[in-house]
C-alpha cells in the first residue's frame, strides 16, 4: 500500500507521456525526407497528434504549415504550390511562407485573421524537420565539415515504433544498452564521468571497441527528445549518422535519418558500410521499442547517465501552441 507521501513522490518521478495534458515536447521533429517533396509540391504528414503540410516554394524553399485552411477546412495537402504560397483547393485561397492569407480566389479581400500555424522549418541531411514551437528554443547543430564536402544518404525507416520519441532517445544515455544490445565495448572505466550536459541535451565521446573489432572514437549527443548524432572515426575513417524520432501522435514515432562520409573515390563503399550498420543498429533496437511499456522501476549504479536524463525528460518544456490549428 502507498501513503500519500509515496504517491506524491512517485508523482515527482514521473515522466510525462507525449500527448499527456494536451502537450508535447518542445523539440526539432523530422517530418519527411527532402526528395518526398519537389519544388512546386505540397503533401500532407501527420505530426502532434494533428496534420500538417510540407510546401515547397517554386524556389525551392521547405514550409511546414498547418494543414487545414481556416475557410472551410479543406486539407492543403490536396492544394497546389503557386510561386512562394500554397493554395487551397477548394477557393483558391493561398497562403505565404508565414502561413499568412495574403490572396482570395474571387477576390475578396481576406479576413485579417485568417492564417495557418507556422512551424519553424529546417530542411538539413536530406530532412525536413519542424519545431513545436512559435520559434525554436535550440539550433540543431552542424557537423564539422561543409555539406559541399559531404556524401549524405537519407533514409526513412519502413515502419514507425509504438513508443514516444524519447524512449528511443533514452537509449543513448543508456550505458547498459549500448554495452549489451549494440555491444560497443567502452575504453575508458566509466564513460559516465565523460558526459557533457547541456539545457538541451548531451554528448559524450565513445571511445572503444565496436562489433567485428571496429575501432571507434565517435562523439554522439541529443539535442531535445527528437534528435540524435554521431561523428567520428571507425577504423580512422571519418563518418556521421543522424537519426531523428518523428512525432506523429502520442506513443509512436517515425524514425528518418541519414548516413553520412567523406567525398571521395571510397564514398560509395562507405556508405554501404554505413547502411548496414545503421539497418543493424536500429534493427537491434526496433523489436524493444515496438512493444515496451516504458517505467524506471529499479535502476542501478550503471544507469547514473540515464536517471540524469529521466530528470532533464521531467523538466522538459511542454507547449502545443498549434493545437487549435492542426486537428
Ligand atoms: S476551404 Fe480553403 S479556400 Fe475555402
Ligand atoms: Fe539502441
Amino acid at each position: 500500500m502507498h501513503d500519500s507521501h509515496s504517491a506524491a513522490a512517485d508523482d515527482a518521478l514521473k515522466i510525462p507521456a507525449e500527448g499527456e495534458g494536451g502537450l508535447f515536447r518542445q523539440s526539432w521533429y523530422p517530418i519527411c525526407l527532402s526528395s518526398e517533396v519537389a519544388s512546386g509540391q505540397v503533401i500532407g504528414r501527420p505530426f502532434l497528434d494533428g496534420r500538417v503540410v510540407v510546401f515547397r516554394t517554386e524556389q525551392g524553399d521547405a514550409h511546414v504549415v498547418s494543414a487545414y485552411c481556416p475557410h472551410l477546412g479543406a486539407d492543403l495537402a490536396v492544394g497546389t504550390v503557386r510561386g512562394s504560397n500554397v493554395q487551397c483547393a477548394f477557393h483558391h485561397w493561398q497562403y505565404d511562407c508565414t502561413g499568412t492569407c495574403v490572396k482570395t480566389g474571387i477576390g475578396d479581400p481576406p479576413p485579417r485573421a485568417a492564417r495557418l500555424f507556422k512551424f519553424p522549418t529546417i530542411e538539413r541531411w536530406g530532412i525536413v524537420w519542424a519545431f513545436n514551437g512559435e520559434a525554436p528554443l535550440f539550433e540543431l547543430p552542424q557537423l564539422p565539415y561543409p555539406d559541399e564536402q559531404l556524401e549524405i544518404r537519407a533514409y526513412k525507416w519502413p515502419k514507425p515504433f509504438a513508443c514516444d520519441p524519447w524512449v528511443f532517445a533514452a537509449n543513448t544515455p543508456d550505458m547498459q544498452h549500448i554495452k549489451v544490445v549494440h555491444k560497443v565495448q567502452f575504453s575508458v572505466p566509466d564513460p559516465h564521468d565523460l558526459v557533457e550536459w547541456d539545457p538541451w541535451g548531451l554528448q559524450y565521446t565513445v571511445k572503444g571497441i565496436h562489433q567485428g573489432g571496429v575501432e571507434i572514437d565517435w562523439r554522439v549527443g541529443l539535442r531535445g527528445t527528437g534528435f540524435f548524432w554521431r561523428h567520428g572515426t571507425a577504423n580512422g575513417v571519418w563518418s556521421a549518422a543522424v537519426t531523428g524520432f518523428g512525432l506523429p501522435r502520442p506513443g509512436e514515432h517515425q524514425v528518418y535519418g541519414a548516413y553520412i562520409a567523406l567525398k571521395g573515390p571510397n564514398a560509395e563503399q562507405q556508405l554501404a558500410t554505413l547502411r548496414a550498420l545503421t539497418e543493424r543498429t536500429i534493427g537491434e533496437d526496433e523489436p524493444l521499442l515496438s512493444s515496451i511499456h516504458y517505467r524506471h522501476g529499479y535502476l542501478t549504479k550503471s544507469d547514473r547517465t540515464l536517471a540524469k536524463y529521466f530528470q532533464l525528460l521531467r523538466q522538459y518544456p511542454r507547449a502545443h501552441p498549434s493545437a487549435a490549428f492542426i486537428r
